[in-house]
């Protein structure tokens, strides 16, 4: 069933949780997604990021994110990730999403305010929920290694300014930077809960977690304890289905078909997203 993440959110706050949100890029992502949160009647989040357009366009993905979304046994919240402009993000509504993300976090932090505010408001007459981003977490959503390979502890979140941003704004859920990046990660990630603790006391909001992968089951608890109710995750999941279609490749000594290919792709990647699930949700 298709949900809001407002709901979504609320589920994740009554069960001291956090919700898995998986970014798509193919079909088998979809289908491995879905059927990893039905087999563990978990919500989940089905995100497409807009840098992912030169991969498949939105036009086609997104469609068909949103039907397999209404038949899933489970609650389902067809979100946009790391929206950069307006019109596209307008365009993911037309389409049927039910939350999308502004991220203004490159610019200053009026002009980051200004253009939350537009998307709230036009968000709001579609009654979907709206992400948005203060401080860096790099802009890598390719699983390649980020320029400096971990973050920048002068570009994490300013709890104050997470507050300003937040009453000024009204979005539903902010992305905040405490030491995670996008995509593989050159040494252990450090990452700072204090501050987790102090957006959620001072501004009040789940607070979003991205570049989930290569975080360790421990410190995903950890944040998920202090407030992290959203969990952006990407590169392992591709990663383990590509790793698998190489070695199932290697191993094969007849004809390989792509359907194969996709098979083994799917499973590798709902394999991951399942695991990852479980660390997420209070109940495994
Ligand atoms: P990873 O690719 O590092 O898991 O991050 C995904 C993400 O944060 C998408 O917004």
């Amino acid at each position: 069933m298709l949900v809001t993440m407002k709901t979504i959110l609320k589920y994740a706050e009554a069960h001291h949780s956090a919700i898995g949100a998986f970014n798509v890029t193919t079909l088998e992502g979809i289908l491995g997604t879905l059927e990893a949160a039905e087999e563990l009647k978990q919500p989940v989040i089905l995100q497409f990021a807009q840098v992912h357009e030169s991969l498949i366009p939105v036009s086609v993905l997104g469609p068909i994110m949103v039907m397999l979304a209404e038949q899933a046994s489970v609650p389902v919240c067809v979100h946009l990730d790391h929206g950069e402009d307006l019109d596209y993000i307008k365009k993911a509504m037309d389409m049927g999403f039910t939350s999308v993300m502004y991220d203004g976090s490159v610019l200053d932090f009026e002009k980051n305010v200004a253009n939350t505010c537009m998307a709230v408001e036009i968000a709001s007459a579609y009654g979907v929920s709206v992400e948005a981003e203060i401080g860096s977490m790099g802009r890598e959503e390719f699983g390649s290694v980020g320029a400096e390979g971990e973050a920048v502890a002068s570009l994490y979140t300013d709890p104050d300014e997470a507050k300003e941003f937040v009453e000024r704004t009204g979005v539903d859920a902010l992305a905040c930077s405490f030491g995670t990046v996008h995509g593989l990660y050159l040494t252990e990630p450090k990452l700072d809960f204090d501050i987790i603790s102090a957006i959620r006391e001072k501004a009040q909001i789940p607070v979003v977690m991205h570049g989930g992968s290569g975080v360790s089951p421990e410190d995903f608890r950890r944040c998920i304890q202090r407030g992290v109710r959203k969990i952006n995750y990407y590169t392992y999941a591709a990663k383990a289905g590509g790793q698998a279609v190489r070695e199932q490749c290697a191993a094969e000594e007849d004809i390989v078909y792509f359907h194969d290919v996709a098979t083994w792709g799917k499973e590798a990647m709902k394999a991951d997203v399942r695991e990852a699930m479980k660390v997420f949700a209070s109940e495994f």
